[in-house]
């Protein structure tokens, strides 16, 4: 087992440093530099579809928000995503002009397999964004679009994930291609920024942003309670970051777009809530930065995800964790290894087994 784990201490951190090879193989032969070209061997017809509905559970239910956010954003189709457990109950509309993208490491989750089964029902056309090669799944879908992130062992997802959201954004650019809903120039900005993440995230998994990160899990390993925040396109980041902290540390964390805070968290909030605040480049950083104020206000105590060089912003935080900057479109990919780390080093000063967290199973098979 120790010669599988390549020399790391568990598959979870290995899985997290795998991320930059797992993100070249996602992208790999996908994308075409001069012609600008996405090539995804995908059989449905791009142009074909009046709305999408992304399914999934867990870690690809963040994934598929990132997802909506991105199609939406660049191709201009509704999106709607369900968390696979409602869907297959919810009696949903579907029409042949739907495209049902399910989205699943495993290929074998039960609830997102019998989702899929009711999208097809209905007549949509199916698409799988899946990992694990010849699953269940793989066999029903009308098509599947392999993230090639590896095999992932550890029970907490974290290659799995950013090899999700850079599937969602090769999506959607295809999507926009054949819709026409983008520039060129926009394509170009856009298909160089993917091209960067392995890059980005190499970056982001410097020795020195590792260590910093560990101190400040360190510092917070004894908070009974965390906050996620994160807006826009980061939203899922502030959620998936959460998800993480909990599976494998036993700390409750709540996540919230950062925007509904007043609308009730914000009663949480005292002297001994850290609030991870995912505060990079972004058009709406300022109104970020205005929530920040607000925890800060009432005595929480702020670990802030800022862009590289942005000392500006610093003075709001009691602690900050730079991150690569990024372009915003692909920033939840950049920004959510430093969440990893943190529930990670968090998670192992507790003295917990990341590999195999209580309770939880690699793969939910039974409903
Ligand atoms: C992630 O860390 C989880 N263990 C879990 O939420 C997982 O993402 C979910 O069960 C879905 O699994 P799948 O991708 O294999 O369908």
């Amino acid at each position: 087992e120790a010669a599988e784990k390549g020399g790391y201490d568990t598959y979870m951190l290995k899985e997290i440093y795998e991320q930059p090879t797992a993100l070249t193989n996602t992208l790999i032969g996908r994308l075409h530099d001069e012609t600008g070209e996405v090539n995804l061997d995908i059989g449905l017809d791009p142009a074909s579809f009046k709305r999408i509905s992304i399914i999934a559970c867990g870690t690809a239910y963040y994934a598929g928000l990132v997802g909506e956010y991105l199609i939406e954003g660049l191709a201009r189709i509704p999106v709607e995503v369900d968390v696979a457990s409602e869907y297959r109950y919810r009696h949903p509309i579907v029409s042949e002009n739907t495209l049902a993208i399910v989205v699943s490491q495993s290929g074998e989750t039960i609830d997102t397999l019998e989702a899929l089964r009711e999208a097809k029902k209905g007549g949509a056309k199916t698409l799988g964004v899946i990992n694990a090669k010849g699953s269940s799944m793989t066999r029903e879908l009308d098509d599947t679009l392999y993230i090639h992130a590896g095999p992932e062992i550890g029970v907490a997802s974290t290659k799995a994930y950013t090899s999700m959201v850079s599937a969602f954004l090769m999506l959607a650019l295809w999507l926009a291609r054949a819709r026409g809903t983008l520039t060129e120039e926009r394509a170009q900005e856009l298909l160089h920024a993917a091209r960067e993440l392995p890059r980005l995230v190499e970056e982001a998994l410097s020795p020195e942003r590792v260590e910093r990160i560990r101190q400040v899990a360190e510092k917070y390993a004894g908070a009974r309670d965390y906050l996620f925040l994160g807006r826009g396109v980061n939203a899922p980041t502030a959620f998936e970051g959460a998800l993480k902290l909990k599976e494998i540390s036993y700390i409750h964390a709540e996540a919230y777009a950062a925007g509904e805070m007043k609308h009730g968290p914000i009663a949480l909030i005292d002297e001994n809530l850290p609030v991870v605040v995912v505060a990079t480049e972004s058009p709406l950083l300022e109104k970020t930065i205005s929530n920040v104020q607000e925890v800060r206000a009432r005595s929480g105590r702020v670990i802030a995800l800022l862009s590289d060089g942005d000392t500006e912003n610093a003075r709001h935080a009691d602690d900050v964790l730079y991150v690569p900057r990024a372009h915003e479109m692909v920033s939840p990919v950049v920004n959510v290894v430093a969440l990893q780390l943190l529930s990670y080093f968090t998670a192992t000063a507790l003295g917990r087994d990341v590999d195999k967290p209580r309770n939880l199973a690699k793969s939910v098979t039974v409903e």
